[in-house]
């Protein structure tokens, strides 16, 4: 039986659990991405890196798993979080890390489409948490970057009863690590809370004249636990990192632990995790769980603050596309006869509103059923409404309204993109409101669409069909 909620344009693990992207590469004329999975169940655990690689960025085709678990003591919560560079020896190198040990390891491979891995005969390459750095809970997820001629590594740590923190080491080989000392770290403990918890997965790279630094903080003191992604930018010093601008990266609930491929022609692009927004035990019954969003272009804005937006390269899988303008018809029935669930929409408001403007998806004919994407501009904000997004009593499904800060003058013009597919919803205005969750209506017969607001002040829409990757 086909799975409704599978996506059909994002990547999905073959089988199995995924999590955190990790180390996208450019080798030898294709993209290639790792990930972290776990190929026997849908549950965390059991962590492997999984292996895909692409022509287009968008068209993935599943690999071997390049790291699996050695039958050893220091990998016995398996193959963690990590980045994958090319060496100067000709050689693509893999740091990752493992956990209880904390630790970070080397492996190295040489084969055009990165199959084979051998790992450091003396790993790990760093065993645990250098004393000038204590206190601190974890350490783990490094990203490596060549500066200076040298090499240096950002560490994800920090304790979970005070604050986050980026760890900042050098190295000239990969193999002796020197710390150098906090690269960045959130506030003191009773500063905003909204900042509060341990710093994962850190990224950290200049654009032009300003440093970017995105962490994944995960706060285990909420309840329930808070993780979200971080994204300052400011200035760096060749050792500290003073931010000017901190915002999240994205507002939705799904999104986590980001990674970026920096290429060539000077682009940033982020993939990040998009978790189930559902119970670990409806997971247990699944074949798969957890994807990836859509390859997002990242800049900065005239403001330093970062800016997302789906890759172009993603229009490739347009198949076919239909557009709404004023004199093509009404704007309600038009919508009614082009249902789906695997769509690109794009839509386009004058300025001038009066009230919420938007639209609702995976609408069910008799009402039952609808997730309502709003622009609410009294308050300043871009919601994701999932109250009315699964009928039924489904206490496993997240059913919470996520938000995002969108202040726009009564009068300003809105466009929204939307990536609709399956369970995912991917929601980008062109400015630093960002959105990404999962849905999962009850029934496959709801796939309506359903315009909010007045329709005069619409001034176009598009919606293309997406092909399956
Ligand atoms: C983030 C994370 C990383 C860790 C990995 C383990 O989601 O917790 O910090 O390396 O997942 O799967």
């Amino acid at each position: 039986m086909s799975d409704p909620y599978r996506p059909r344009y994002h990547f999905t693990p073959p089988r199995g659990w995924m999590n955190d992207p990790n180390g996208p590469i450019h080798w030898c004329g294709r993209y290639h991405l790792f990930y972290q999975h776990n190929p026997d169940q849908t549950v965390w655990g059991n962590l492997h890196w999984g292996h895909a690689v692409s022509d287009d960025l968008v068209r993935w085709q599943h690999m071997p798993v390049a790291l699996g678990i050695p039958d050893d003591d220091l990998h016995r919560h398996g193959v963690w979080s990590g980045c994958c560079v090319a060496d100067d020896d000709g050689s693509a190198a893999i740091l990752y890390s493992t956990h209880d040990p904390s630790t970070v390891c080397l492996a190295r491979s040489t084969d055009d489409d990165l199959r084979t891995w051998t790992r450091h005969a003396d790993n790990p390459v760093i065993l645990g948490l250098p004393e000038a750095a204590r206190p601190s809970d974890i350490f783990r997820d490094p990203y490596c970057w060549r500066e200076r001629g040298e090499w240096r590594m950002a560490i994800g740590a920090g304790s979970w009863d005070s604050n986050g923190a980026a760890l900042l080491f050098r190295s000239h080989d990969l193999q002796k690590w020197e710390y150098l000392g906090r690269l960045g770290e959130g506030p003191e403990e009773g500063g905003e809370t909204e900042w509060r918890g341990v710093w994962e997965c850190p990224l950290f790279w200049k654009i032009d004249d300003t440093y970017v630094l995105i962490v994944s903080s995960l706060d285990i003191r909420s309840d329930p636990p808070r993780a979200r992604v971080l994204a300052m930018t400011g200035s760096y010093d060749g050792i500290r990192f003073e931010p000017r601008v901190r915002e999240r990266l994205d507002y939705g609930d799904a999104f986590y632990a980001p990674n970026v491929l920096h290429t060539e022609n000077g682009r940033h692009i982020v993939w990040a995790w998009l978790r189930e927004c559902r119970s670990e035990d409806v997971g247990e019954q699944l074949v798969w769980a957890g994807c990836l969003t859509l390859p997002r272009v990242l800049h900065l804005d005239r403001d330093g603050r970062v800016v997302m937006a789906a890759a172009p390269e993603v229009e490739q899988l347009r198949t076919f596309t239909q557009t709404w303008e004023p004199g093509v018809g009404e704007l309600a029935a038009w919508l009614k006869a082009r249902a789906g669930v695997s769509l690109e929409i794009e839509l386009t408001w004058h300025g001038g509103r009066s009230g919420p403007r938007g639209l609702a998806v995976c609408a069910a004919e008799d009402g039952s059923e609808e997730t309502r994407i709003v622009h609410d501009p009294d308050r300043g904000l871009l919601l994701i409404d999932r109250s009315d997004s699964r009928a039924g009593e489904t206490p496993s499904v997240h059913s919470q309204t996520v938000s995002a800060p969108l202040a726009t003058r009564a009068d300003s013009p809105l466009e929204l993109r939307i990536f609709l597919d399956q369970s995912v919803l991917e929601v980008f205005t062109g400015t630093t409101a960002c959105l990404s969750t999962r849905i999962y209506p009850a029934h496959t017969s709801s796939i309506g669409l359903r315009l909010i607001g007045a329709s005069e002040q619409v001034k176009a829409v598009s919606i293309h069909e997406m092909a399956a990757i």
